[in-house]
């Protein structure tokens, strides 16, 4: 039972995807004689947190079987004052008699702290529930809560025979529904790269058109300025940040970081960490892919594979012979292969 309600909180917290950054996503779940009577998840950063949301669930007629309800919870409830009171807190005041918890949070102003608190007042708490599974759930919270850098996801899509497209021109390749699933992973990422070849010949727009959700900050390579001025990403509809010398003009939206560098990747990602943006999706081409993956700057790779030949073209990376095959799926035409760091 304690898996079923578990897998049920990592359903909800991912609701929160992509509006909770920096936060980790969040589910919590109540539950008296096996019926749910709550449930909530942590929607958006700086609003109530999942177990209040759960709380506040509850129908009048219901709250009575608090005391012997069973509150289970992605991760550990906290334990600070943030921008919401503590969840720990609430716990002991509702009078909840048992806790179920996936991981306790890393943060260092929780670490623990709820569990022992809950314990002492005698409330039953029982930790590591899929345990595994929570930790991939918060990969990008528990990786930023570590080093304080964004987590690192390459992307692309490749052809059966191994290439990301026809040199100097854009090759569409995916199928609908991968293409969809790519805008869904933009929509749950902080910001999103393209290198300055792909920003010149692919002309992307980088946006979430095709899944609802918050656009990312966009990122373009520029070292030697040669996306043409009229390109999408230079038109100041949205956040974006290029890499490379600053350009001329009234600009609102679009900011110029220029490390003088021929390596932008270490200057950008110092730049990321100090804006609180903890993911990154890398979305090529190659040489971009390539120079992260050389430099170790990667956590996970995610390929879309399309049944289609190019026979040539611009080759797809290597994928590091360290990566671990996490997950493999049939998205409409294409397969998804997602491998993590070791
Ligand atoms: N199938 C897919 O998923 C996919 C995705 C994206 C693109 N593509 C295709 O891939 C092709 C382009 O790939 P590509 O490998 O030729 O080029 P690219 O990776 O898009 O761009 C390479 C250029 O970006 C700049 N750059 C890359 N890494 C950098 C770093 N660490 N620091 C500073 N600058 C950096 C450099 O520009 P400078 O030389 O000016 O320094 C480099 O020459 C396009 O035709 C596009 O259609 C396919």
């Amino acid at each position: 039972m304690h898996f079923l309600f578990m897998r049920r909180c990592f359903d909800l917290a991912r609701l929160g995807a992509g509006r909770v950054s920096p936060n980790p996503q969040v589910g919590a779940v109540l539950v008296y004689e096996g019926r749910i009577i709550g449930e909530g998840w942590h929607m958006a950063y700086g609003q109530a947190h999942a177990e209040v949301n759960a709380v506040r669930s509850v129908r009048q007629e219901d709250r009575r079987f608090l005391p012997d309800a069973t509150l289970y919870c992605s991760l550990e409830p906290c334990f600070h004052h943030g921008k919401t009171p503590p969840c720990v807190d609430l716990i002991l005041q509702e009078r909840i008699g048992r806790v179920v918890i996936s991981n306790t949070d890393p943060n260092p102003l929780v670490a623990g702290q709820s569990v022992a608190k809950l314990r002492a007042a005698g409330v039953e708490v029982i930790t590591g529930i899929l345990e595994n599974e929570g930790k991939w759930l918060n990969r990008v919270f528990f990786k930023w809560i570590q080093y304080k850098q964004p987590y690192i996801i390459l992307k692309w899509a490749q052809s059966s025979d191994g290439f990301l497209g026809k040199s100097g021109e854009r090759t569409p390749i995916s199928g609908p529904s991968a293409l969809r699933l790519g805008h869904r992973w933009r929509a749950e990422t902080d910001a999103i790269l393209v290198g300055a070849t792909t920003a010149r010949v692919d002309n992307p727009r980088l946006d979430t058109r095709f899944w609802p959700g918050p656009s990312p900050l966009r990122i373009a390579f520029d070292r030697n300025s040669q996306i043409p001025q009229g390109h999408h990403l230079l038109d100041d509809t949205k956040p974006t940040l290029i890499v490379g010398p600053e350009r001329k003009g009234n600009w609102q939206h679009t900011r110029f970081i220029d490390t003088g560098l021929h390596d932008g990747i270490p200057g950008l990602i110092q730049a990321l960490s100090s804006e609180n943006r903890t993911s990154l999706l890398v979305e090529g081409g190659a040489n971009t892919l390539q120079r992260f993956i050389d430099q170790g700057f990667w956590d996970e790779i995610r390929i879309l594979e399309n049944k289609r030949r190019l026979t040539g073209g611009v080759r797809a990376p290597d994928v590091p012979g360290s990566a671990v095959l996490n997950e493999r799926a049939v998205v409409g035409d294409d397969n998804l292969y997602v491998f993590a760091r070791p």
